[in-house]
């Protein structure tokens, strides 16, 4: 049998691009000099798509494959895929959660006791001579006894818990509903848990439902000895409005993995000690994007053997 062909959008892991390349002909649409020109020229044959969580698939691409039948996404996070526009043609939609979340929930406690304990800060202070010169530098928190509000208690919120408990930190959550299956306190009003903890941790999924949600008033409500750590979406933050606050010390500090305009960062950021940046590592250990290009294999090898799908979204 001739081997599906699959239109692949971003390179979304060399070793899952390899394999790939085993079992299907890849089209490789990040290499393309013309896109649009390759996307017509494959269109008659394409049967699947790959991408990752940050780049997604636009509805016009998935419209312009008549023959498409399955999108398999390279992260838990599916936002950045036209999602109606495959329900239109009866695409199927997979992602990779699970094997990402230790991954996830590792970075946001990384970024905790960084802000915490100021390791990124004081890093720079050794690096740049300022020990000698300044003396020691300021003192930094105890992250032990503070309290934890998770914006999102899925899977990673869950798993940023446990581990925040073992950090001996306070947990408590907001969601769109309370879960029977936990004993930390919910909170249904996002305002009012902001205000009642030290750190607020967005662990949520990103899209339309949660666009916004840390809005200026959350971001106020954490106030000038108030933490926000963020390895959710950028797009979950008022980005304007967390800016402002940092500049303006309204807001203590914040550990950022995601923003609005990836892989841009709002310049008024970089210059700013009370902030630790990444560019969105959430994910990115060498076991964890294995697992997830693994999971994309079997997922259409799953579908093209007529089996269900190992993790379907849609
Ligand atoms: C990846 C992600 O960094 O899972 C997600 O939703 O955003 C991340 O795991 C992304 O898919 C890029 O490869």
């Amino acid at each position: 049998m001739d081997r599906p062909e699959v239109l692949e959008i971003v390179d979304v892991n060399p070793g899952t691009t390899a394999r790939l390349e085993r079992d299907y002909v890849v089209h490789r649409l990040w290499e393309a000099a013309d896109p649009a020109g390759l996307v017509e020229r494959v269109a008659e044959r394409t049967r699947a798509i790959v991408t990752n969580g940050m780049v997604g698939v636009k509805g016009d691409v998935i419209r312009a494959l008549p023959r498409l039948e399955i999108i398999g996404v390279f992260g838990v996070g599916v936002d950045a895929v036209d999602r109606a526009a495959a329900r239109e043609r009866g695409v199927r939609v997979t992602n990779t959660p699970d094997v990402l979340t230790t991954a996830v929930a590792e970075l946001g406690l990384a970024l905790m006791l960084d802000v915490a304990r100021k390791v990124t800060f004081n890093d720079r202070y050794v690096r740049t001579g300022r020990w000698p010169e300044e003396g020691d530098p300021p003192l930094s928190q105890t992250l032990a006894g503070k309290r934890l509000g998770i914006v999102g208690l899925g899977r990673i919120g869950q798993a940023v818990a446990r581990r925040a408990e073992a950090f001996e930190m306070a947990v408590c959550y907001h969601g769109p509903s309370r879960k029977a299956e936990v004993g930390y306190e919910y909170f249904p009003d996002l305002v009012a848990m902001a205000r009642a903890v030290d750190c607020l941790i967005v662990t949520c999924l990103g899209g339309p439902t949660t666009q916004g949600l840390v809005s200026r008033e959350v971001i106020e409500a954490l106030g000038p000895g108030g933490w926000l750590i963020n390895v959710s979406r950028g797009l979950v933050v008022d980005e304007p409005a967390l800016v402002e606050a940092l500049v303006s010390g309204r807001l203590g500090a914040a550990g950022l993995d995601v923003f609005a305009d990836e892989p841009r960062v709002p310049e008024a950021l970089i210059g700013l000690d009370s902030v630790v940046l990444q560019p969105h590592q959430g994910s990115a250990t060498e076991q964890t994007r294995g697992g997830m290009g693994r999971l994309v294999l079997d997922n259409l090898e799953a579908h093209f053997a007529g089996r269900p799908l190992v993790t379907p979204v849609d």
